[in-house]
């Protein structure tokens, strides 16, 4: 039997239904039957902190042990009931401009002869994946991102985990905005994407949500917590995306600068219209900003489901040698897409078939009658 290696990471920001797709990972690559029947002996390589653990394997003064270790069943059996990654995670980007690190990425892939690589992660790690399938590796990748923004997927891992947070959090913040009569805002991440606004606002009933595709009017969120108010509404809760701007203003960043893929750091904009509104409608209102509380805790049921097909699935395409490109979950089918389709562009919410324009809000036909 052949023997070929395999090695294993996340990159990107973590999220639930990472370690049940590493764990479907490396029992689909180390099941006896499969090998058999594919005439491949494998073994898994866990590479830990993600693209860096291919740019310095041995480890760092930060992480002095090694980053590319055996993988076991045994070592993964459990790991489908726990949030984050257990391989850990980082946002380095070896195709960086301005430290280009990529040529020992490929050296590094040589050095510890791995045959294999499944990456998991959103655009960026999904993004460099690409660039080093460009290069001759044998790569594939897995979906995840709570943002839920990649194309050719209906789903991302950890999305649903975190429209579950989303929901539960302000299923807490009902009792006590009704006991003091207050307006809630509430921030959600995203990005630039308003599918954890949208989705987690719609499942949880907010009167209002507000999103990066759709720049808002604050005086119609105004008037929307008026009209609320003369009906006899006792409190009301407000979701917003962290990347949703209002007409003529730009995002409101909590850092300056951007990482090395070129990202701003968001956050800030529930406070700001908390403040706001206050001042306007004399309701009193708070913000809270949910931030990484969507990324943690234990994966939902549907992601654990998930992180498992898309694992089985990524060990299927190595073993058709069907290299470049990603699982995916498509009109109810686990398939597969080719990387660069993945991270062309955006999927963003569809203001004219998802979004309410007039009362911020999901839309409210949905057979388009
Ligand atoms: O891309 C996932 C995400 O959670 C975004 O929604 C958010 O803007 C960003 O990561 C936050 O990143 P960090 O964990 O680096 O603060």
């Amino acid at each position: 039997m052949e023997k070929k290696r395999i090695g294993v990471l996340t990159g990107g920001g973590d999220c639930a239904g990472l370690n049940p797709a590493i764990k479907w990972v490396v029992k689909t690559a180390l099941d006896d039957r499969l090998q058999r029947m594919r005439r491949i002996q494998c073994e898994v390589f866990g590479i830990r902190d993600g693209w860096k653990g291919l740019i310095q394997p041995e480890g760092d003064e930060g992480s002095p042990t090694p980053r590319i270790n055996t993988l076991t069943e045994e070592m993964v059996r459990t790991w489908d009931r726990y949030g984050g990654t257990n391989l850990g995670t980082s946002r380095t980007n070896p195709y960086d401009p301005k430290n280009n690190r990529s040529k020992i990425v490929l050296q590094n892939i040589e050095r510890y002869h791995l045959d294999y690589v499944v990456a998991i992660g959103g655009e960026d790690t999904l993004g460099v994946a690409h660039k080093l399938f460009r290069e001759g590796v044998k790569v594939v990748g897995i979906p995840k991102t709570i943002d839920r923004d990649l194309s050719g997927t209906d789903y991302t891992l950890g999305f649903e985990t975190a429209v579950n947070v989303i929901t539960e959090e302000i299923d807490r913040l009902r009792t006590t905005a009704g006991s003091h009569r207050r307006i809630f805002v509430v921030e959600t991440m995203g990005r630039h994407a308003g599918w954890l606004a949208l989705e987690g606002g719609e499942s949880s009933g907010a009167y209002i949500i507000l999103i990066p595709e759709y720049d808002f009017e604050i005086e119609r969120v105004n008037e929307l917590l008026m009209e609320g108010n003369r009906k006899g509404a006792r409190y009301e809760i407000i979701v917003v995306a962290e990347g949703a701007k209002s007409v003529g203003y730009s995002e409101i960043v909590k850092e300056e600068g951007i990482d090395s893929f070129g990202h701003k750091a968001l956050g800030g904009i529930g406070e700001f219209l908390a403040k706001w509104i206050s001042q306007v409608t004399k309701i009193e209102t708070r913000s809270i900003t949910l931030s990484h509380l969507q990324r943690g805790g234990a994966p939902c049921a549907y992601d654990r489901r998930m992180g498992r097909y898309f694992g089985i699935a990524a060990i299927d395409l190595i073993a058709k040698e069907d290299f470049g490109k990603m699982v995916s979950y498509r009109n109810g089918k686990i398939t597969a897409v080719p990387l660069e389709e993945a991270i062309a562009k955006l999927n963003v919410v569809d203001i004219h078939t998802q979004y309410d324009t007039e009362r911020y809000n999901g839309r409210r036909t949905i057979l388009g009658a």
